[in-house]
């Protein structure tokens, strides 16, 4: 009954998966749960996050500033941009999803990397768009000539992510140069930079708000309180725009208090705390350099993660090992793109933590009864 009601590119799109339920997990195992299926901050988030927060506690009858001035204020100056170009979204994803609603008609052609961020390819398909997923090279790296060839075809929408989620890795400036000069100036460039500041130590990793800043053609550069900032269950994501124009655009689609009151005043709170910030990076850094050598040396492929999370091969059907590491509490993710099904993806946590994971899975992947 339900499905005739639907539009017809509701039918037949793929539900999110945030991976598996930790209530459930817990009660499953009976063990204590290790979340690394998110790319959540294990630091947690500043303590200034929760002075701010408990004194808008006092004060919820109010709807939240529809603008979040405050916020995109405060953001304007961290990142060097007018705060009429930056708008701000219920965590990035619901900047990526207004994006589609604003610029995408049934039929236009979207560009995005594989394997990647479901969002990129679901939030087209919910409008009717068409897909072409570039592929990685054999090592995870950018593939420059298959992106040559995708961004040659006209695509109204380019979906491209800095560090790259699920493997990590991330694009140099040469490589985001290419892509920046080859997507038609016609084009909307969506450069996604969720993990932007774990891969900023490395001087390798191009600032993409530097490169773009001059380019007279439409783009937008996303970034999230969710990750480094430790925010994520506050909901709060921004894109600072090539023009304001964009950003009133997305306006228009928007609902008018996307973003809560309590989660402007975190993200606030949270910019002002650099210090919180330089130690989480630091301490991610250290752990995803342990981490890689360790399962390395183990024997499993590893790419190399400028991000918070390890993209892992486990030579093995990943959706087992998942099953697996479940009954010890540890919830990963099994990667579903075609090509990755012994791939799994694995947040880091704190050296506690990671121990018990890569134990564990050592432990799964030595054994010979499967
Ligand atoms: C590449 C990428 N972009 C965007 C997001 C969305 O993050 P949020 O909506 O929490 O800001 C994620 C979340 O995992 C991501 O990996």
């Amino acid at each position: 009954m339900i499905e005739s009601l639907l539009r017809r590119e509701v039918t037949g799109l793929p539900a999110y998966d945030p991976g598996a339920d930790p209530d459930e997990v817990a009660r499953d195992s009976g063990a204590r749960v290790i979340k690394l299926s998110n790319n959540e901050n294990p630091f947690g988030a500043s303590p200034a996050v929760a002075v701010a927060v408990h004194r808008r506690l006092a004060d919820t009858s109010r709807y939240p500033d529809p603008t979040g001035k405050r916020l995109a204020a405060a953001i304007g100056r961290t990142v060097g941009a007018p705060p009429e170009r930056i708008v701000l979204g219920n965590g990035s994803e619901n900047i990526l999803e207004l994006l589609c609603q604003a610029v995408l008609n049934p039929g236009d052609l979207v560009v995005t990397q594989a394997p990647g961020f479901s969002l990129h390819d679901i939030f087209p398909r919910m409008m009717g768009a068409r897909v072409e997923k570039v592929p990685v090279t054999d090592g995870f790296g950018f593939d420059a000539g298959a992106w040559d060839q995708a961004l040659a075809a006209g695509p109204k929408l380019v979906f491209l992510a800095n560090p790259c989620n699920p493997t990590g890795v991330m694009l140099t400036g040469a490589e985001l140069k290419r892509v920046v000069t080859g997507t038609p100036e016609s084009a909307l460039l969506v450069l996604d930079e969720a993990y932007c500041e774990f891969a900023r130590p490395d001087p390798d990793y191009p600032d993409g708000l530097e490169m773009l800043r001059d380019h007279d053609r439409p783009w937008i550069v996303l970034r999230t309180f969710s990750k480094a900032y430790g925010l994520a269950g506050f909901r709060v994501g921004y894109g600072i725009a090539s023009s304001p124009a964009l950003v009133r655009a997305l306006d228009r689609v928007r609902t008018p208090y996307n973003v809560n009151q309590l989660a402007q005043d975190a993200a606030v709170a949270a910019l002002g705390d650099p210090a919180h910030l330089a130690e989480t990076v630091r301490r991610t850094g250290t752990e995803i350099g342990r981490l890689t050598v360790r399962l390395r040396e183990a024997g499993l492929r590893v790419a190399p993660s400028a991000a918070n999370f390890l993209f892992i091969d486990t030579a093995r059907d990943a959706g087992e090992v998942v099953r697996r590491l479940h009954r010890s509490g540890i919830i990963v993710k099994a990667w579903r793109e075609s090509g990755y099904e012994s791939f799994i993806r694995a947040s880091l946590s704190t050296p506690e933590e990671n121990d018990l994971f890569v134990r564990r899975l050592l432990e799964i992947c030595e054994r010979r009864d499967w």
